[in-house]
């Protein structure tokens, strides 16, 4: 049975993941946030300081520190600042500032507190944008697993921001104390760009999008066997990445209206950015940060594009896969047709022929690797 109910320093707080599943095996918080908020509750600060919490995955910081501080919450995940906003209701919590992390560091802050990204990139982003706005002496405290903070991790930290020491380990984590005296800060380059010269298509990513580096080989597959069809008038590209879907379908069926959907803010700035500059022709646009479809006003689309998400956070998990392809049936036309790619072992086709019927599912091409199915509604 999950525990919802975070006790420490005898506060409680009850705290759910986003979305809420009926049999939740997942809490909402780790020992890094337990480590974090012992160490800061052992300072005893008198007086209300304005913290600034990066990263924060649920709310489980956010609705801590608040009670006695000026919270602002930084983070690239609507499903985090969705989770941050109803843990923050559901315990009478004082409203706090949230902020993606293209947004600017606030002008006033004396803690920052990170959970530290799973990326590398998004990780010197953070840490130059603190380095760039933070006084020398405002500490900068960062956790993660004890296994998963490597000597390069604590050098990212020395050149990006400055002097670094860690914590011992607790419960298998770590802090990392920092401050933001670096000799220089380091120039860096928001944008990693690179072509896809099999279909000409050049793609600007920002850190935290999904194979920021180089194209996912999955995407690669689904680009050579997208529909073309001059029945289809509206695409969704269901956790669009850079975009590299609704590009490709759009260059294949001139005119058509997109809808490009990511819970990650970054992963929709480059898709715009990536649409605008690979699309010569007009097209209805909408790009939109949001967990799966949920609340979109939106009804008879022609096509839904999905290369599914295999994991939250750190967790594998097939439930945002499920969620997707379930919002999928309810707002496409009928007729209307779902693609999903996946590696063989994830077993899309039992899911799909569930929601869909075993005979409106079909298998469109696949390799040693992948497949790509066809749900039709
Ligand atoms: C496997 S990647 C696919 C990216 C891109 N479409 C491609 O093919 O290269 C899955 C994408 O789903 C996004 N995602 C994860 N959870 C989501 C959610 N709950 N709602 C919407 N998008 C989500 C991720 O941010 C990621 O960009």
């Amino acid at each position: 049975m999950m525990i919802s109910e975070l006790t420490l320093h005898h506060r409680t707080l009850h705290l759910n993941r986003f979305p809420k599943k009926d049999k939740e095996t997942l809490q909402a918080w780790d020992a890094g946030d337990e480590y974090i908020i012992n160490y800061m509750e052992e300072l005893n600060l008198s007086a209300p300081k304005n913290i600034l919490i990066l990263n924060d995955n649920f709310g489980a910081l956010s609705c801590w520190f608040n009670q006695n501080h000026n919270v602002t919450m930084m983070s690239d995940s609507f499903i985090s600042h969705q989770a941050t906003r109803t843990n923050i209701a559901s315990n009478q919590c004082n409203e706090i500032r949230i902020l993606n992390t293209m947004d600017e560091i606030p002008n006033k802050v004396d803690v920052v507190l990170i959970q530290l990204p799973k990326n590398n990139r998004h990780l010197i982003w953070q840490l130059n944008q603190l380095r760039k706005a933070l006084k020398s002496e405002v500490p900068v405290i960062a956790v993660n697993k004890a296994r998963d903070i490597h000597t390069s991790t604590l050098k990212l930290f020395e050149k990006h921001l400055g002097q670094t020491q860690t914590s011992l380990a607790w419960k298998k984590h770590r802090l990392i104390f920092s401050q933001a005296n670096s000799s220089t800060p380091i120039e860096y380059r928001d944008y990693t760009g690179w072509n896809v010269p099999e279909h000409d298509i050049y793609l600007d990513n920002l850190p935290n999008v999904y194979s920021g580096e180089s194209l996912d080989i999955g995407a690669r597959f689904m680009l050579e066997h997208l529909p073309v069809e001059t029945k289809i008038k509206h695409v969704i590209d269901l956790g669009c990445g850079n975009g590299v879907l609704a590009i490709k379908m759009a260059r294949l069926n001139p005119g058509i209206k997109l809808t490009c959907v990511d819970e990650s803010f970054m992963a929709i700035a480059s898709a715009k950015r990536n649409l605008a500059q690979n699309l010569t022709e007009e097209h209805d646009i909408d790009l939109i940060a949001n967990n799966c479809l949920d609340d979109l006003n939106i009804k008879n689309v022609d096509v839904i594009l999905c290369n599914p998400p295999f994991h939250q956070q750190q967790t594998i998990t097939d439930h945002i896969a499920w969620q997707m392809f379930c919002d999928a049936k309810q707002i496409l036309k009928p007729g209307g047709q779902l693609l999903v790619i996946g590696n063989r072992h994830l077993g899309y086709d039992g899911k799909l022929s569930r929601l869909f019927g075993k005979r409106n599912v079909s298998v469109v091409a696949s390799n040693k690797k992948f497949v790509i199915l066809q749900a039709s509604k």
